[in-house]
């Protein structure tokens, strides 16, 4: 639409006519005249109607699409500084009348739904401007993600999503019918990222994860995206963890420039960062947590999601100022067969979880980057090398010393946010029970 003025740039044309479109986002009829609430890509406006658009607007309701041109006023208020402004309606334009009541109510500050109420209704309740505010946080993390990443002169790969053969393990995957073969859902991005290692040495994206978890738990969704990394010539882990500790440092940094109205409307102050995120070995977290936070888990092989939310949300922030902690030094039992073992300990690796405030955010670490080592992992895991020949190549014919990692967007988001479930943290989520809308 031409000559059209956004609801935030309205203060720019005070005394000036504009000419606003929008949602009838509320509506108050006083009889001889009106308020409705505009809202718009960018906001909510308050607009003076006269008798006339009231008449305009009977038996229409809520969430009718309008355009309305009028007058840029100052808002009387009660507070001599507030300095609002309203607009002064000289003509109304319908241009989609809604006749139904929409099926929740949007206008109030907060929605106060359960999540199902809100995950139906999605295509209506996406529209408050607190549910707006969740993605507009996230784009901002994507932006930042890249801008980082960019700055790096790494490059940006889109990853297949059909493929013939499962990449971390384990039976949560989605078969596919191929033609009348079986395909798979890519689990990750991880082999094709390893794949471009022989080439691009730095590389980054965006990908879609399916997981065929079996439970709905506030964590797991069976679809995700990842902040895929991989990067080549590597000499330590650190180096991956100092790429992943600067990515999310950029990430939160645009968040907080970008979205400051954002983080005001959803009362968010963004985790603390600290000077450095601390470095801790799993077997030491273990046994801080028992020390320090009085539980015991010092005999299993992970940390339990309340040892995690414990060391990033309590520990981590107390002794370091950061909410984020990088945790070291995984079992070889608990990561998949693409992870370095450590020389010194065939029973470790050299991977790290970053756990973000909360729950685990990134899994990543160094590869195994030579060939025999890698079909000697996958026997070790019980799968069959033959199934991983294309993949194989890539050692067979030389890729560097390597590593990466990969970062779910929405649990970043859910626990930036502090969102109580992974769910409210993805615009359209899919899980167990889910796959609508
Ligand atoms: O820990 P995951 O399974 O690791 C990988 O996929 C590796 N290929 C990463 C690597 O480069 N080594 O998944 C990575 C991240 C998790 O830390 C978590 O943030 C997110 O993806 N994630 C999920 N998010 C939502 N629902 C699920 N079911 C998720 N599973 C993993
Ligand atoms: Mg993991």
């Amino acid at each position: 639409m031409k000559n059209r003025t956004f609801v935030t740039e309205l203060s720019l044309h005070l005394g000036q006519e504009v000419t606003l479109a929008g949602w009838l986002h509320n509506l108050r009829d006083m009889k001889n005249f009106g308020f409705a609430i505009l809202r718009d890509r960018t906001g909510l406006a308050q607009v003076v109607l006269e008798a006339a658009h009231l008449e305009q607007l009977k038996g229409l309701q809520l969430e009718t699409v309008i355009k309305v041109t009028g007058l840029v006023k100052e808002k009387k208020s009660k507070d001599p500084n507030a300095k609002e402004v309203e607009v002064q309606c000289v003509s109304l334009e319908i241009l989609s009348p809604v006749v139904d009541a929409p099926p929740v109510e949007i206008s109030k500050p907060d929605l106060d739904l359960n999540l199902d109420t809100l995950i139906d209704n999605r295509v209506i309740t996406l529209r408050h401007p607190k549910q707006r505010a969740i993605f507009k946080v996230q784009a901002a993390l994507v932006k930042g993600y890249r801008a980082y990443m960019e700055r790096q002169g790494f490059t940006e790969i889109f990853f297949p999503i059909l493929a013939g053969a499962a990449s971390e393990g384990g039976a949560e995957f989605f078969k596919v019918d191929y033609y009348g073969r079986e395909a798979t859902l890519t689990q990750s991005a991880q082999l094709y990222k390893q794949i471009t290692m022989g080439v691009y040495e730095g590389v980054y994206g965006l990908s879609y994860s399916f997981r065929a978890e079996k439970f709905a738990t506030s964590r797991h969704l069976t679809e995700f995206n990842q902040f895929e990394f991989e990067l080549g010539f590597v000499e330590s882990m650190d180096e991956i963890m100092d790429h992943a500790e600067a990515a999310i440092r950029e990430m939160l940094g645009t968040v907080e420039k970008d979205c400051a109205v954002e983080l005001k409307l959803l009362e968010v102050t963004l985790p603390p960062l600290g000077d450095a995120f601390p470095r801790i070995a799993l077997k030491k977290a273990l046994e801080v947590y028992r020390d320090e936070g009085g539980v015991d888990e010092t005999s299993e092989p992970d940390l339990s999601p309340a040892g995690e939310r414990w060391l990033s949300t309590v520990w981590a922030p107390k002794h370091y100022g950061s909410g984020f902690v990088m945790v070291t030094d995984y079992p070889t039992s608990k990561r998949p067969f693409y992870a370095m073992r450590d020389p010194k300990d065939p029973t470790n690796t050299i991977t790290f979880d970053l756990v973000g405030f909360g729950s685990e955010i990134i899994s990543g670490g160094m590869r195994v980057n030579k060939y025999d080592e890698q079909v000697q992992a996958l026997k070790d895991k019980g799968l069959d090398p033959a199934q991983f020949e294309d993949y194989l190549m890539m050692h067979k014919y030389g890729i560097p010393p390597e590593g990466g990692f990969g970062m779910g967007l929405q649990r970043l988001t859910q626990n930036i946010l502090g969102l109580a479930n992974v769910k409210e943290a993805t615009i359209f989520p899919r899980d167990v029970q889910r796959l609508r809308p």
